[in-house]
């Protein structure tokens, strides 16, 4: 138990700090899949002042929230209506080598349907793209890791991309540049394991 009712958020958006500065330094733009609340795009105005900056999301409050940030950050923030689910909503106009996409906790709602949003990134071939997302596979046979997987599995959350990724990666079509579980989660699942690939020229 913790001693204060929000350490898991607090120690969720430092470890967001850490991947960020590791994996996303050095891109022109970067590009949210799934932005929510917009609360990455806030930690990643403060990290790369000079980064272009999108959010997308399938819910219409998210693009107003992110564009009410942007008029506070002083600073403007693409906001665009995207569905995941079938990779419509917005042609990624800006998304090239030069990008980098992010998913925080927005890839675990897709459950098998993830096909159409991995095949609209792999056209664009931007230059990373980092999940921060509960990752199945990383789980092993410990009474704990049953427990998240099968709450991971009860939710219906992300299934089978990992395997895909790696089957892309043997066949050359991309590299996978980190994959790597985070043991530090909440009551039922650890959220915050990174993936982290890019699209081979
Ligand atoms: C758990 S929230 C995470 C929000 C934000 N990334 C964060 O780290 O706080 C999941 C977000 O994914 C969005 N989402 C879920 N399914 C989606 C879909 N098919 N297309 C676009 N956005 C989707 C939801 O609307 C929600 O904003």
């Amino acid at each position: 138990m913790p001693l204060a009712p929000g350490f898991e958020y607090d120690v969720g958006i430092v470890l967001r700090r850490l991947f960020f500065d590791e994996f996303l330094g050095g891109y022109q733009s970067i590009v949210e899949f799934g932005s929510g609340t917009g609360i990455n795009l806030l930690l990643l105005a403060t990290q790369f002042p000079g980064t272009r900056l999108s959010g997308c999301d399938w819910a219409t409050p998210s693009r107003d929230i992110l564009l009410e940030m942007g008029q506070q950050q002083n600073r403007p923030i693409g906001a665009h209506i995207f569905n995941m689910l079938i990779a419509e909503g917005w042609d990624g106009a800006p998304i090239d080598r030069g990008s980098a996409v992010l998913t925080v906790h927005a890839m675990e709602q897709l459950d098998d349907k993830w096909r159409p949003f991995l095949h609209y990134l792999l056209a664009r071939q931007p230059g990373l793209v980092l999940h921060i997302e509960p990752i199945f596979d990383f789980y092993d046979e410990s009474p704990f890791d049953r427990i998240a997987a099968s709450y991971h599995l009860e939710r219906k959350y992300l299934k089978g991309y990992y395997s895909y990724l790696r089957e892309l990666e043997n066949s050359g079509k991309i590299e996978i540049v980190a994959a790597r579980r985070v043991a530090f989660g909440g009551f039922y699942h650890d959220a915050n394991s990174v993936l982290a690939w890019r699209p081979k020229l």
